[in-house]
Formats: structure tokens, sequence, C-alpha cells
């Protein structure tokens, strides 16, 4: 992992566009800060990164990525404090993955010191855009692209490592509806599952518009095979409450190894809860909503944070969750934020100060 040089070169606007911005009514992902980092990859090494305007860049069309999918992306949030004090949360387990999903996508790995200077670098430019208060956040989405010219089927020799950072609220604004799958798959046994592919969020969209027809928000995929077991949600990972315990399914190379959901099992563990990690069958949970069992169903995620579900379908019948005191969601989400707003101490470093 040779680098040529650790200088980040920095070109700033001339004039933020911060103003242009109403910081109460941000759909997800529609208004990006003033600056993005990029870092090329030639001649088998990573380049000095720049940070520079947010704007278009111009690529030739026959750019490997867009046609063989060569792209992973992260996604990461940083939290302003009551005190001003900008902090990433575990931002050392999105460096890992992203470059656990490069290797499977045959990309070549990111260098940990290049990623940490340019992304400090870039969230201490962009300070202002990180807005204190409940709920706000800056969603930071690093991602790596193909970028060598030509349609031969074979890994790019050239790449593009990026940064771009969006201003964020809630990612959904209601609870949602979910539909657990029984014909679409979104992953396989030796697939890239437990990638961040880009691929792997193209390929939900045509069965969660299905979903959506039906009323429904989001699809709970099930295992390729049998299509018994319950996996992620594709933006989220999963986690269902059955009396007093929750359960979630066990990440392997079929499901994300997300950050919100290791956290949310931590948390849980350390207030007593009891988590059981094991495969999530279909016929388990319908059992225990029919018999008043089932409490709660949540996804965890980055962009999501915590989202409740007020009801599943799953062959054609739809079972609403109750509404119950001390909802775990409200728990889990509660213990997150005071984390994330470093209101509490934060005892597992989870932490990183910019
Ligand atoms: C995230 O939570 O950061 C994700 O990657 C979900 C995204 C597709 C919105």
């Amino acid at each position: 992992m040779e680098t040529q040089s650790l200088t980040i070169q920095i070109k700033k606007v001339e004039k933020s566009k911060i103003n242009e911005v109403d910081f109460n009514n941000l759909a997800f992902g529609k208004n990006y800060a003033d600056h993005m980092m990029y870092c090329d990859y030639k001649d088998g090494k990573w380049h000095t990164p720049q940070i520079v305007p947010y704007g278009p860049m111009e690529f030739h069309p026959s750019t490997k990525v867009f046609h063989y999918g060569q792209a992973v992306f992260e996604g990461m949030k940083a939290f302003k404090d009551d005190h001003g004090t900008v902090h990433l949360f575990r931002p050392e387990q999105n460096f890992e993955r992203i470059n656990k999903s490069s290797k499977r996508l045959a990309i070549p790995e990111f260098p940990k010191d290049l990623f940490f200077e340019s992304l400090e670098a870039l969230i201490k430019l962009d300070y202002n855009w990180v807005k204190p208060g409940q709920g706000n956040s800056l969603y930071i989405r690093p991602f790596v692209i193909a970028t060598e010219e030509g349609v031969a089927a074979a890994p790019s020799d050239s790449y593009r490592f990026m940064i771009i950072t969006c201003p964020s609220q809630a990612y959904y604004n209601k609870p949602v509806k979910v539909l657990f799958a029984e014909k679409f798959s979104r992953s396989a046994n030796g697939g890239v599952g437990y990638a961040k592919a880009a691929g792997n969020y193209g390929a939900q969209f045509y069965p969660t518009n299905l979903a959506k027809s039906k009323g429904y928000d989001q699809v709970i995929w099930t295992d390729a095979n049998t299509h018994d077991y319950l996996e992620e949600a594709g933006t989220m990972n999963i986690f269902f409450r059955i009396g007093d315990k929750l359960l979630t399914a066990p990440t392997s190379d079929r499901i994300l190894d997300g950050v919100t959901r290791k956290s949310v099992i931590q948390l849980a563990k350390d207030k007593g809860i009891e988590v059981e990690i094991a495969p999530v069958e279909v016929k388990r949970i319908k059992d225990a909503a029919k018999v008043g069992e089932l409490k709660e169903i949540f996804g965890t995620g980055t962009a999501a944070t915590i989202a409740k579900v007020t009801a599943f379908e799953h062959a054609g019948e739809e079972f609403p969750l109750p509404e119950v005191d001390k909802e775990y969601s409200v728990l889990m989400k509660d213990s997150l934020q005071d984390i994330q707003y470093n209101r509490v101490e934060d005892k597992n470093n989870w932490l990183h100060p910019v």
C-alpha cells in the first residue's frame, strides 16, 4: 500500500453555499457540503488526496465503473456536541469495512493514514455544515470507483477514492412497514452480500418498488435458498423483540456487518437485555406475532439510526406490531444518541473527535 505523499492539497470554495440550505427541512442526500475529497490510484499507488469544491466530475463513457459496477461505498456520520466539538462515530469500523468491500471487488485497499487525514481535514473545513442538536448530523459517504477507460471485463487499473458529505436528519420520517421477501433475494453464499458494493443496493430497487406499490416501505430479505430465514433490510440490519429478548441474524457472507447493529448489540447487553444472535425463522416471527409475543421489530443503520417497524407482511397476511411501553427501539436510539452527541461517558471509545 505505497503512497506518494501525505500532503493533502486543498482548494477552498470562493463562497460557501451554506446559506442556500434549509437545515430545518433536509431531504436525505439532497444537499452537499462545500467540499469533497478525491484521491486517485494510478501506476500501482494512491496519489496525493485533493480537497476541492463539491461539483461534477468528467469521465469517459467507457469508464469501467459504468459497465461492471466495480464500486464500493461506506456510510458514516459526524455529530456536533453542545461544546461545538465534532465527533466521528466509530470511523475505524468504516475504514476497515470499505477495504473489506474493496478486496471483494478487486479494488486496491485505501491506506489508513490517507483515510483519516483527509477525512479530518474535510470535516474541519466544512465544520459549519455539522449542525448541533438532536437528530442533526453530517452524513459522510466515502466511496471508490473504477476509473480505467475501456470495456474489457477485467479489473480496472485505476481508481478514484472519494468522500462527499451531506447534512442529514431522519432517513425515514415515519415508522416503516416491511414486507418479508418470498421470491427475490439480495445475496447468496459466496456472493457480495457482506460488502457495501454499489450493485447490492441497485439490485434491490425493483423488488422494493414492488413492495412500495403494495404499501410497504422496505423489504426484509430472506435467505436465497429457502426464503425461510430473515436476514437484513438492505438499508438496515434488523432486530426482533420477542418477549423481553432481542433477536437478530448473525452476520455472514450474505449480511452486512452493520456498525449500528454491533453498537446496539453491545448497548443492549450493557443494559442487561438478552440478545440472541441466531438465524431468524420467518415461522418463529409469525408464530410469535400470532400469540402476542412479538413486541417490536426495528432496523438499525447509519443513515436510518433506529427505525421502528409498525407492521410486516408475509404470504399475503399482514401482522401489525402492538403498541408497547418502554420500547427497546426508543431505549436503544436514546442510548446511542447520548453517546453520539457526547452527552454521556463514552465507555467504549466509540467517539473520534475531529
Ligand atoms: C447507511 O446507512 O449508511 C447506508 O449505507 C444505507 C444507505 C444505502 C442509505
